[in-house]
């Protein structure tokens, strides 16, 4: 069995004799050591990366060891510190601890408890870079996995879209209406993997947006034409109102259709046939907007200061709705309410959770309500666009 390398700790402290004894000791423990004189030399012998774990004096000539740990903070290394200080210096001790410290000893210290302190700093780190591993493995799994999905259901809808243009032969009315019905079904799973794909993508901070000024109407237009069909086959009744045109706002244009996909697509899930969806797009100024719209604003993590003018957006249905307890959280992410036959219904529970995420990447909130007489309602709130996109 492959043996595994000692731990090496690096001694930080100006002090030889103290250095010495700890050196002793922690060899005793199979630990190997390095030392430092000085927080320079210490910092420059950490930059090698290859210690799992430093003990650092507060008190030493030259830079002192707060400042050691607030340069290593800064710096990418995330090697576990512990503070020797001097008794009865607890507001030292606070210092330390809010500046990334792992731990602390009072000197003169209990070799015993020193080593405890140790193996646990050690400990939590090992688990730390574990952790980091797993979520690394975790999203290249989601990028390959919906890379390698993606890639055949969208030549699956090119296929059956070529057929149910026609192109390969007649098909009747009812073909028509099963393949589009088809594509539909595999519109959604890729609705389904693009959510998991740009959670992943704005959670890691790597979503990369392209802002421009887009006409917010004409995208919610594009919107419902896409889900006429579905809407009409179950006999749906999807109204777009466009009341006073607003602003432009300042948005990727890519993502806030596929909000609005998510919104209308959830809308359609929830309403039974023959009922009806709503849309509206209207501009509105900071003064006209009402109390519980100034109150979902508040509440969001955007920061409205400054904006004079909004662009409003709803989806109204008079579907299910979303029972009181569930309306607070629905926006996380695999949060489904439990509004009846829910698994008919399918879904992962990402779609609002990316919704929420994207809105807000463009500086606006989003929130839903419940209808007072039936279904529910979600607002998206945007600034209005002023000036140049840089
Ligand atoms: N228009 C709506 N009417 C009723 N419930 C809704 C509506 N939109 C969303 N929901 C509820 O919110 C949940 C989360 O929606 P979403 O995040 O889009 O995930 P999914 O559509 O994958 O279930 C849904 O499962 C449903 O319970
Ligand atoms: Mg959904």
């Amino acid at each position: 069995m492959a043996k595994r390398l000692p731990e090496k700790i690096l001694i930080v402290d100006d002090e030889p004799d103290i250095a010495q004894i700890l050196k002793l000791h922690l060899e005793e423990f199979d630990y190997a050591t390095n030392w430092a004189a000085d927080g320079e030399s210490a910092l420059k012998q950490l930059q090698s990366n290859e210690h799992d774990l430093v003990l650092l004096d507060v008190r030493m000539p030259g830079i002192s060891g707060v400042e050691v740990l607030q340069r290593l903070r800064v710096s990418d290394l995330d090697t576990p510190v512990i503070m020797m200080t001097a008794h009865g210096n607890e507001s030292l001790v606070v210092e330390c601890m809010k500046a990334g410290a792992a731990d602390y000893v009072a000197k003169p210290f209990d070799i015993d408890d020193l080593m405890i302190r140790m193996k646990r700093a050690l400990e939590n780190q090992r688990t730390m870079k574990q952790k980091k591993i797993l979520e690394q493995e975790k999203e290249d799994f989601i990028f390959m996995l919906s890379h390698d999905m993606k890639n055949p259901i969208t030549a699956v809808i090119g296929s059956i879209d070529i057929m149910r243009e026609g192109r390969l032969g007649v098909v009747n009315p009812d073909q028509v209406e099963y393949l589009e019905s088809a594509i539909e079904s595999c519109e959604e799973v890729v609705t389904m993997i693009d959510n998991l794909l740009d959670m992943q993508r704005f959670e890691s901070g790597r979503m990369q947006s392209r802002i421009s000024p887009v006409d917010p109407c004409a995208l919610l237009e594009a919107a419902v034409r896409h889900f006429s069909a579905a809407a009409e086959r179950e006999n749906i009744t999807l109204t777009l109102y466009t009341q006073a045109r607003g602003p432009e706002i300042a948005v990727d244009s890519a993502i806030l259709a596929r909000v609005f996909a998510n919104l209308i697509g959830n809308a359609l899930k929830f309403v039974p046939d023959g009922g009806t969806i709503t849309l509206s797009c209207d501009g509105i100024e900071r003064s006209k907007l009402s109390k519980a719209e100034i109150q979902a604003a508040t509440d969001s993590s955007s920061d409205f200061s400054g904006v004079t003018s909004f662009v409003r957006i709803s989806v109204s249905d008079n579907g299910t709705g979303i029972s009181s307890d569930d309306l607070a959280n629905i926006f996380e992410r695999y949060v489904q309410s439990d509004n009846a036959s829910r698994r008919i219904r399918g879904g992962a529970g990402l779609g609002l959770a990316f919704c929420k995420k994207a809105v807000e990447s463009f500086g606006g909130c989003i929130w839903a309500e419940n209808n007072e007489v039936e279904g529910s309602q979600f607002t998206i709130l945007l600034p209005g666009h002023i000036g140049n996109i840089t």
